[in-house]
Order: C-alpha cells, then sequence, then structure tokens
C-alpha cells in the first residue's frame, strides 16, 4: 500500500465513474480539498479528506501544498515516424503554406519516402524514446496512428512497432490504422487502386494479426472524400475497426455527420465546422476531439470549442503528436493553448485531457479520473496556488512527481 497525505487538491475525483463528461458538465470540476489517496499496487484502492485518514501505512509521502490530479490520456498521436521536418518548417516561415507543400509530395509523402528506407527495429528505438518523453510528461495512456507507410509492407511495419511499443511500454496504448492518411505518388492517376490495396490488402492482413484497434481517414481536400471515407469506414467496420477520423482541419466537406453515422468514437481536428457539423455533433455519441498545438505550429486558425461546448458535445484534447502539424507531445502544452485560444477554464480543459480523451480511446473503465478500481496513474504537482497554475505557467514543468501504475518514476 502507498499512501499520499495532506494533498492540498486531490482534482477529478468520480464517485459515480461514467464514460465522458459532457459539454455543459465539464466545468464542474469535483476535487477534494486536504485530502488523502491510497494506492493498492498499481490501483486506486480509496481516498478520502484528511480527518479520515488511514493510520499506520508505512509507504507513505506527504502532499503538503500540492494537487494531485489524474495522468492525460493522449488519444490523438502519430508518434511512431522516421524523421523530422524542420525543412517544411523554414519553407512555411518564407510563405508555402502546409497544403502547397503536400501538393508537391511534401507533408506525409515525404514522412512516408523516409520511414520506407528504415528499418523496423530501428524505428521502433526512435518511437521509444518518444514514448519514454511524453511518459515524462504525464501521459498515462496513448493512441498511436499509422499512416506514414502507404504501402502494404509499410503500414504493417508502423502497426508492428505499434504493437511492441504496447507491450514494453507500461501503459495503455491503443493502434490506429491510417492507410489513408494521403494518396502515394504512384496511384495519383489512379487514386481508386489505391482504396482498392487498402480494402483488399491492407485491412486483411492488419486484421489477421490483430495490428489496430481504429481506423482513421484523413478526409479532406488534400486528402479522401467523403464517399472515400466512407467506403474505408464500411470496410474497416467488417473486421471492427471503429472510426477515429481526421475531418474538418481544413474545410468543411460533410464529413462530421459521415462520421457520426459510422457511429465514429471520435472526430478530430474540427478547426472549421460549419451548422451542420454541429447540428450532427450534438444528436450524437461521438466524442469531438480538438488538436490546438497543430493550428499554433501551422499558424492557423483555432477549433471553436466554445460552439461545441454549449451544444453540449463532449470534448477531448490531444497532441496530435507529428512531425508535420505538432512535433510535440506534451499535454500541459495542450492545456495553455486551451486555456488561451479556445477560451476553456482550466476545469474544461482539464476534463477533455484526462476522463474524454480516455473516453476517446475506450479506456474510461479505467483511466481518466481518480475513483476507486481505476489505474494508480497519477500527478503531482509542485507546490501551487491552484489548479489555474497549471495551465497559466505554459511551457513549464510543473509535476514533481509521476505515479505510473502505482509507482513513482
Ligand atoms: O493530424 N493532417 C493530417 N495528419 C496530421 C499531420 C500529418 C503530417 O503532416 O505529417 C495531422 O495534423
Ligand atoms: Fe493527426
Amino acid at each position: 500500500m502507498f499512501l499520499l497525505r495532506n494533498i492540498k487538491s486531490l482534482v477529478l475525483t468520480e464517485t459515480n465513474p461514467q464514460k465522458m463528461v459532457l459539454g455543459s458538465q465539464m466545468k464542474q470540476l469535483d476535487s477534494i480539498e486536504n485530502a488523502w489517496i491510497l494506492l493498492e499496487n498499481d490501483i486506486i484502492h480509496s481516498f478520502g479528506s484528511m480527518e479520515n485518514c488511514p493510520q499506520h501505512i508505512d509507504n507513505q509521502l506527504d502532499a503538503t501544498g500540492r494537487l494531485v490530479l489524474p495522468s492525460f490520456c493522449d488519444s490523438h498521436t502519430h508518434l511512431v515516424f522516421a524523421a523530422t521536418r524542420e525543412n517544411e518548417f523554414e519553407d512555411r516561415i518564407n510563405g508555402t503554406t502546409y497544403e502547397e507543400i503536400a501538393r508537391k509530395g511534401g507533408g506525409i509523402l515525404h514522412s512516408a519516402r523516409r520511414l520506407e528506407e528504415m528499418s523496423e527495429e530501428n524505428l521502433f528505438q526512435q518511437a521509444q524514446k518518444r514514448l519514454s518523453e511524453v511518459i515524462g510528461f504525464g501521459t498515462a495512456a496513448l493512441e498511436i496512428k499509422s499512416g506514414y507507410g502507404l504501402t502494404v509492407a509499410s503500414e504493417l511495419k508502423m502497426l508492428r512497432v505499434i504493437r511492441r511499443l504496447r507491450e514494453s511500454a507500461g501503459i495503455s496504448i491503443k493502434a490506429t490504422f491510417l492507410g489513408a492518411h494521403a494518396v502515394p505518388t504512384l496511384f495519383k492517376a489512379d487514386r481508386n487502386a489505391y482504396i482498392s490495396l487498402i480494402i483488399n490488402e491492407m485491412l486483411p492482413n492488419i486484421a489477421a494479426e490483430g495490428l489496430a484497434d481504429y481506423i482513421d481517414v484523413f478526409c479532406e481536400k488534400i486528402g479522401f472524400s467523403v464517399t472515400e471515407m466512407n467506403q474505408l469506414l464500411e470496410a474497416g467496420a467488417k473486421y471492427n475497426l471503429k472510426a477515429k477520423v481526421h475531418v474538418n482541419q481544413f474545410n468543411c466537406m460533410g464529413g462530421i455527420a459521415a462520421a457520426v453515422r459510422h457511429k465514429a468514437i471520435s472526430v478530430d481536428h474540427l478547426e472549421v465546422l460549419d451548422d451542420d457539423d454541429l447540428a450532427a455533433l450534438r444528436s450524437s455519441d461521438t466524442i469531438a476531439t480538438l488538436l490546438p498545438t497543430a493550428p499554433f505550429f501551422l499558424n492557423d486558425h483555432y477549433p471553436p470549442a466554445r460552439k461545441l461546448l454549449d451544444a453540449n458535445v463532449a470534448v477531448a484534447l490531444a497532441t496530435d503528436y507529428n512531425p508535420g502539424t505538432s512535433p510535440s507531445g506534451r499535454m500541459s502544452f495542450v492545456w495553455s493553448l486551451a486555456c488561451l485560444h479556445l477560451k476553456m477554464t482550466p476545469s474544461e480543459a482539464l476534463h477533455a485531457l484526462t476522463l474524454n480523451g480516455a473516453a476517446a480511446m475506450e479506456l474510461s473503465d479505467t483511466h481518466g479520473s481518480i475513483a476507486v478500481g481505476k489505474k494508480a496513474n497519477l500527478l503531482l504537482t509542485k507546490p501551487l496556488q491552484s489548479l489555474a497554475a497549471l495551465p497559466y505557467s505554459f511551457g513549464n514543468d510543473c509535476f514533481e512527481k509521476i505515479i505510473l501504475n502505482g509507482k513513482i518514476i
């Protein structure tokens, strides 16, 4: 048993654990002031206020002046990649847009060329380093996508790397197949042939090895059309792959309503959003996952989070960690951007970074809040005035200790 006591505030506690928090409730954050929490192995055993703190526990930590919160759940990343893309970063500074770079065969296609050359072992080693880094930033559950393969062999290579990460990481990892990330140059004249390759070659092989939990499509003018996405999501469903899709990053194309019809777990990005998109989400269980570091890095506009929250949509926040639009996996910085640019309160944003992120990976039974029986994945802050000090101190490292599976790492 491991006891943390004299906690200034134990944040995001649940007595009746919910699958997710809907928009209008995200402001209301439950916490216990002057609290304790008891961990049994890797599980939260019990918690309460110091008035009834358990006695005679050998292994104790005094948390005076400090907050304890649930670890972050990052539900959208592309953490497996072969090379960074600083060259494009400079091109964009000089005026070329992300979409222009993509149309010229850079961007995702550049990443795919680099990944093809790299051995599975090397790819794994590099990804493992990034993974330890994000665990150090406080993430304890993570989704990782393929999508820099774009050939049967390379997509399988990426997904096998994700499987190895999952087996060795000590945190929960979900794998998403994103064969439909870009149309490879070889197929530019015949897009349908690439879609057939995804459906007839990639999907059956991936399913045979059980390599993916979800299917994703980059539904965008520089990606895939809504008709193509429909076709791909239907094909994925035959292998029990639920949908988590990239939609509305640059254009409204009707992708959100289509994804909702496929009962997508989440629709991700949403930098642009029209009334039909909002209406489709309002009456659905689909989570809106916002990725503010992408428009930050592309100098683009931010998603209209308040509209989603006011429409009572469950909003999640994730890093989108990838070499093209978000070369950082730091959830604390996402928190700051959510408060500053999405106008989310610190409490709303924390729900989005934890419980709703867990829900966007179907992990909220075990992750995302402080509840009895959930995983003992906790963040202990440095001495702080209040919760708002965390997103306020942007870029700073505010955590003194990270507790993963009941142990300080
Ligand atoms: O979520 N836009 C599509 N996919 C990624 C970026 C991929 C890349 O540029 O390498 C995203 O932003
Ligand atoms: Fe992404």
